[in-house]
């Protein structure tokens, strides 16, 4: 007998594949939205037991076919976000009219849960395109289903990110790296499985609170991380406090790339510190602590960055 509908919009990502693996071992029955069944399908359809998880190819922009989907559903949660905007995937179709458009729908099909994955620090960092767009989208969201809940992570890590792993191979392969803001810029990374777990809570134990900060157990500044990457991977590297007018010269340069290591609106926004703001709860004040530290963490994938590979793995032998 299964659980629950869930709908799930990017669960391609790292978090997505790290929920669906919590919810179907529970017991949730998942439907997972992807632009891209024939890229995205076997990376879905393999985080869950065969019969638990259902793949939608749809373009989150045909509102009748997002509609249709909501007939089945009793839980809605949306995961889709950019760093960058490209064509259509603008910052506010993507953050603000689409988060919105599940948060009506959510109401108007009654459903028990709408929980949307907005970012920290977006109160503060009111110069930054992402930011002002996933404030809007929260607004918005508050607006058409009160019943919402909104998580706001700092950042995110785990196997599956584009945030430890860019950052190692970087690390392995420039002689110099560049410390914008010199580096201080404050963040409390929390582990996706931490993340997901809070999610499941949130779902599982019926809590409505709106608005949630979710933070790891660890305050950590932009250079102390590059620190911890780096002696993980056992690399020695120089670390160059970055003028801010080069960092803006370099980010106009990467944003020309498909897929930009930075943008100018990313240069903006790691200015502002991404830890709990003191104004909204956090995961610690519902209950939900982060148990997984930063470098313990990150010490059991990061052997693919160090000399010798998977044979440098202490355990290997
Ligand atoms: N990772 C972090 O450190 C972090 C921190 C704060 C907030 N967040 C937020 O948490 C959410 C999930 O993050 P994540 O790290 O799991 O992201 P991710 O790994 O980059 O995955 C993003 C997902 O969004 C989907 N997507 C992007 N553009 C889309 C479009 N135009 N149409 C349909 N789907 C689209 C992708 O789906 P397909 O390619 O399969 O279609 C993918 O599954 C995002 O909203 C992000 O802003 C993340």
């Amino acid at each position: 007998m299964k659980g629950k509908n869930c709908l799930i919009f990017g669960g391609s990502g790292q978090i997505g594949r790290h929920l669906i693996r919590k919810l179907t071992k529970n017991d949730y029955r998942v439907t997972v939205v992807t632009r891209n069944i024939h890229q995205k399908g076997h990376i879905i359809k393999t985080q869950g037991n065969a019969g638990y998880i259902d793949i939608i190819e749809a373009n989150i922009f045909d509102e009748i076919r997002i509609k249709s989907l909501f007939e089945r559903a009793d839980i809605c949660i949306n995961l889709i976000g950019i760093l960058y905007e490209k064509k259509k995937n603008s910052f506010k179709n993507i953050h603000t009219l689409f988060p919105s458009l599940l948060a009506k729908l959510s109401k108007q099909y009654n459903l028990k849960h709408f929980i949307h994955i907005s970012a920290l620090g977006i109160n503060e960092a009111k110069d930054s395109d992402y930011a002002r767009s996933k404030l809007e989208g929260e607004k918005e969201i508050l607006k058409n289903f009160p019943l919402s809940t909104i998580l706001r992570p700092s950042i995110v890590y785990s196997v599956d990110d584009n945030f430890t792993t860019s950052f190692m191979t970087l690390l392995n392969r420039l002689p110099v790296f560049p410390l914008y803001y010199s580096g201080k810029t404050k963040f409390m990374p929390i582990h996706s499985s931490d993340l997901v777990d809070i999610i499941y809570n949130v779902i599982s134990k019926n809590i409505y609170s709106q608005i949630i900060e979710c933070v790891g157990p660890e305050t950590l500044s932009f250079k102390e991380i590059i620190e911890k990457l780096l002696n993980l991977i056992d690399k020695r590297r120089i670390l160059l406090p970055m003028p801010l007018i080069f960092g803006k010269l370099t980010a106009k340069f990467f944003q020309l790339f498909p897929k930009p290591l930075l943008t100018e609106d990313q240069l903006r926004l790691l200015k502002y510190d991404n830890i709990s703001s003191g104004k909204y709860k956090t995961n610690t004040d519902i209950g939900f602590p982060a148990k997984y530290l930063f470098e313990k963490e990150v010490e059991k994938y990061c052997y693919m960055w160090k000399q010798g590979g998977e044979y440098s793995k202490k355990n290997f032998y």
